[in-house]
């Protein structure tokens, strides 16, 4: 089985709440409940970690290594700003999936530029709650793929 962390940054721990406009309505217990469902079903263990904190998140991907196969992740604002996380995913070398639950790329000039995504193999974004699970399936491909070269 694979091992897969859920990684959710800041203000992500108020999605239901937090202009459901733009997030929807769902609960991230919700999308970690289903995260762990789906994940099952492709042969994958899920493990969900959230934080508000930069450096948090980095010490969860530093821990990710040899612990997790790869990592699903939605970094909030720290996506638009933070070498850091960059520099984390980088030193890690596990597989990243980029998640956003809204479409980046068609709301503010600020959040097109992404630090995440030259680290990642691939980026999710725009199809809400729904973004994770398509994610977990693109990583599993990713690793069913890596494992027939
Ligand atoms: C987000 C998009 C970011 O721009 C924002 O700062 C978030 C959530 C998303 O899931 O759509 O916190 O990552």
């Amino acid at each position: 089985m694979s091992r897969i962390l859920v990684l959710n940054g800041p203000n992500l721990n108020l999605l239901g709440t937090r202009q459901p406009e733009v997030y929807g309505g769902t609960t991230l217990k919700m999308i970690e409940d289903a995260c762990q469902q789906h994940a099952q079903a492709a042969g994958a263990i899920v493990t969900c970690f959230q934080s508000n904190h930069e450096g948090a998140l980095i010490d969860a991907i530093h821990a990710a290594k040899g612990t997790q196969d790869g990592i699903v992740l939605n970094a909030g604002a720290y996506t638009h700003t933070s070498v850091a996380l960059m520099d984390a995913i980088a030193s890690v070398e596990l597989p990243v999936i980029e998640v956003h639950l809204s479409n980046i790329h068609a709301r503010e000039r600020f959040r097109h530029h992404s630090y995440i995504a030259p680290v990642a193999i691939g980026q999710i974004c725009g199809f809400g709650a729904l973004g994770y699970n398509l994610a977990i399936d693109a990583l599993v491909g990713h690793f069913k793929e890596r494992s027939k070269a």
